[in-house]
């Protein structure tokens, strides 16, 4: 083989190399939750992470929850409809489902209790205030159990942007 054709196959190579890079570019993150990227602190603690809740207040919570938020938000805060971010009719939102498959991890825990003190009819909402209806530690375990049903990668998401903190 000349020296030429070595050459020519090298670059050859280094062309198909470049390629197949760039098809395992990340995949686009339009589509629901963002993947915490590959060695971050998300990612290499994925098993049993500890919340900040106790088991108890999971068990209240599904009480007050199933009487007070189960009818809009559904049993396992799965959410009324198939689209949460499309307006309905009257051009208000959905309730959305709390279970981590929305938004709401998005919210640190004090906004996530604000919104069930004042509700969303403030903001042109419809999700009732539940400032006079609840005690705070009610309020709390209803926070925990809505929560028990995101994965620990949400939970941790949701810790890495306020949390409780
Ligand atoms: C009458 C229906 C209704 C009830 C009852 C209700 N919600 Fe809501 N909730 C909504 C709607 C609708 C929204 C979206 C904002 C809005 O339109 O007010 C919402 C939003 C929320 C959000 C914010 C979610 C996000 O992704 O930003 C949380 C958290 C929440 N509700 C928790 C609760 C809890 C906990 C209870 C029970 C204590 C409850 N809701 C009871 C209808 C309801």
């Amino acid at each position: 083989m000349s020296l030429k054709s070595v050459k020519t196959l090298l670059t050859l190579f280094g062309i198909i190399a470049l390629v197949s890079c760039t098809d395992q570019a990340p995949v686009s993150q339009a589509n629901g939750p963002a993947a915490p990227p590959a060695g971050s602190e998300a990612a290499s603690e994925q098993i049993g992470v500890e919340r900040w809740n106790s088991a108890e207040q999971v068990v209240l919570g599904s009480e007050v929850f199933t009487q007070n938020c189960a009818v809009c938000h559904g049993a396992q805060a799965q959410g009324a409809v198939g689209d949460w971010r499309e307006k309905l009719a009257d051009g208000s939102f959905p309730p959305p489902p709390l279970n981590g498959s929305a938004h709401a991890w998005h919210h640190p825990q004090e906004i996530l209790l604000r919104v069930i003190d004042y509700g969303g009819e403030a903001m042109g909402g419809k999700m009732p205030a539940f400032i006079d209806v609840l005690e705070d530690h009610e309020k709390l375990a209803a926070v925990a159990y809505f929560q028990s049903f995101w994965t620990d990668d949400i939970y941790q998401q949701w810790m890495q942007m306020g949390g409780t903190n």
